[in-house]
């Protein structure tokens, strides 16, 4: 059996619109294993379990037979269970999570056949995108691009002295809702925009140039479009630059908000922020996390 460990993911970072992406300390775990008797076998242990389908549309499932197909093994039978911790349709990457789970359980059982290099081209694939599942795999902030379904990436190792203020609505939003809203096109000014906004925040990520944060995490390719969706949008992201956060965005295709901060600003924002929070309907809450360096984790029992 194997048992993946497969972190959250934040998408966009703000500019960085389908290239971006960070990894958090929330995992999903999922257990794997070849079932000699047949069929599939699909427990989750525990999470959320509305939407979650136990049957050969499960996304885990799905990603499974992606690489099987692509390697040419074929499993007498499958038993999986999952232990979701990342919650879905929030913008932290649950389907992502899914896909990377389920494609590195998928190699382990056929052998090993694709390399590390592989597993990113094959998950980013079959994502559209490479910005959560690329992080998801590697850990830390991590760039990419999808270039003849190679995924070509690198890795800022993540500032350590920043945390996480995940600010988060009670409603869900699904990736595609909130990518229905956005312009076939973009005007070239607003183009430029994002380059040197996405350009500005790696540098600054790179050198440590946190106070830039809140100019280079600026966009104009998605959050106008979808704070549509987000009612309290830009009052957020206004108030958490004013409570002391360095930074702050739209986390994937949302709905959660969240806000970069130093550790030592932690105790002082959170109080401020909370205060604005009751000034909003949805029932705004607040949570913390920190960037997971690591990426997906592996133990095979
Ligand atoms: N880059 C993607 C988006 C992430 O913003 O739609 C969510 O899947």
């Amino acid at each position: 059996m194997i048992r993946v460990t497969v972190p959250a993911t934040s998408a966009n970072l703000g500019p960085g619109f389908d290239c971006i992406g960070m990894a958090l300390d929330i995992s999903n775990i999922i257990e794997v294993e070849e079932y000699g008797a047949g069929g599939l076998h699909i427990e989750l242990l525990e999470g959320e379990n509305s939407s979650i389908p136990m049957d050969d549309s499960n996304l885990i499932y799905r990603s499974m037979l992606s690489l099987f197909d692509t390697v040419g093994y074929r499993p007498k039978g499958i038993r999986i269970r999952q232990i979701n911790n990342i919650p879905m349709a929030m913008g932290l990457g649950s389907s992502a999570a899914c896909i990377a789970g389920g494609i590195v359980a998928a190699n382990h059982i056929a052998g090993n056949p694709l390399t590390f290099q592989e597993l990113i081209d094959l998950s980013s694939n079959l994502d559209g995108h490479p910005d959560n599942v690329l992080p998801a795999l590697v850990g830390g902030i991590a760039v990419g691009c999808i270039q003849d379904k190679r995924v070509y990436y690198s890795k800022i190792n993540a500032p350590k002295d920043m945390c996480l203020a995940l600010i988060t609505p009670k409603y869900k939003l699904l990736t595609v809702k909130a990518r229905s809203v956005l312009p076939e096109k973009i005007s070239l000014e607003d183009s430029v925009f994002n380059v040197s906004r996405a350009s500005l925040l790696v540098a600054s990520l790179l050198n440590g140039n946190i106070d830039n944060l809140s100019i280079a995490m600026d966009d104009r390719m998605h959050q106008p479009y979808r704070k549509g969706l987000i009612p309290g949008f830009d009052f957020i992201r206004e108030k958490a630059i004013e409570c002391g956060g360095k930074g702050s965005f739209l986390s994937g295709a949302g709905p959660i908000i969240i806000a970069m901060v130093h550790h030592k600003d932690k105790c002082t924002f959170e109080a401020k922020m909370q205060r604005w929070l009751l000034e909003l309907e949805d029932s705004w809450t607040l949570r913390w996390a920190n960037i997971n360096d690591e990426g997906i984790k592996t133990t095979i029992y």
